[in-house]
């Protein structure tokens, strides 16, 4: 099987860039950061703190996560509810931040990563596949790109859904958000050794597709 691991801070590009690579390799497709995203989603609907890992303990043996292509998209489902859209709003992305610090989380959803990647090829990004979720992948690549640009690239997305929120307050969250994966003590976001770094704060979307692309067939041989 071949495994490509795509991990950096939110907002570099690495979902809509994974997920274009994936169609066109072939390859499955898994956003972690979705899977994190439900399981946040889960809680606030729960009225429960994002952040108690007690009271979301209490609630993950009833999660039933469940991921499906249709027609070459990924969803996410809650039991038989697709979440795939109430899952990327910013307060989700908060909450998905706060379990992500939550050992017993990790625990669940590296289960389910590691059994995907045995079973077919896939396309795999977050924060923490290369480091820990699949520390033999493939590929290794660490997407980045400046704060301020990624930033920019969420703003004209959140203004294009028709979900406009200030620069500032995007770029505060983007900050905010790099620094609770970085710093959390259980596999914080960071670089596996073996990554190949990428850039894409002065890439077009199409470039950084071949960029990836084409360092995707060197370093598999492909
Ligand atoms: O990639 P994203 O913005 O959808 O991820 C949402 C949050 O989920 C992110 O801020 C941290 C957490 N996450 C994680 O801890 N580990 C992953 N492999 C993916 C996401």
């Amino acid at each position: 099987m071949i495994s490509v691991a795509i991990d950096g801070p939110s907002g570099a590009g690495k979902s809509s860039l994974a997920k274009r690579l994936a169609a066109d390799m072939g390859f499955t497709y898994v956003d972690t950061g979705a899977m994190y995203r439900a399981i946040g989603l889960y809680a606030l609907r729960a009225g429960k703190d994002p952040k108690d890992n007690d009271a979301v303990n209490a609630l993950l043996p009833q999660i039933e996560l469940r991921l499906a292509s249709i027609e070459g998209e990924q969803h996410i489902y809650l039991k038989e509810e697709d979440v795939s859209t109430a899952i990327r709003t910013e307060a989700a992305g908060m909450a998905a931040s706060a379990v992500g610090a939550n050992p017993a989380v990790r625990a669940f959803l590296l289960e389910l990563q590691r059994d995907m990647a045995k079973k077919q090829d896939v396309l795999m990004d977050g924060r923490d596949i290369g480091t820990v979720v699949l520390p033999d992948a493939t590929v290794k690549i660490f997407l980045t790109a400046a704060p301020e640009v990624r930033a920019m690239r969420r703003f004209r997305e959140l203004e294009q859904r028709g979900t406009s929120q200030p620069y500032d307050q995007v770029l505060r969250e983007i900050v905010d958000r790099d620094y609770a994966d970085t710093h959390r003590a259980i596999a914080p976001l960071r670089r596996a050794e073996d990554a190949v770094e990428l850039d894409t704060g002065a890439l077009t979307f199409e470039e950084s597709l071949h960029l990836l692309l084409e360092t995707i067939r060197r370093r598999a041989k492909l």
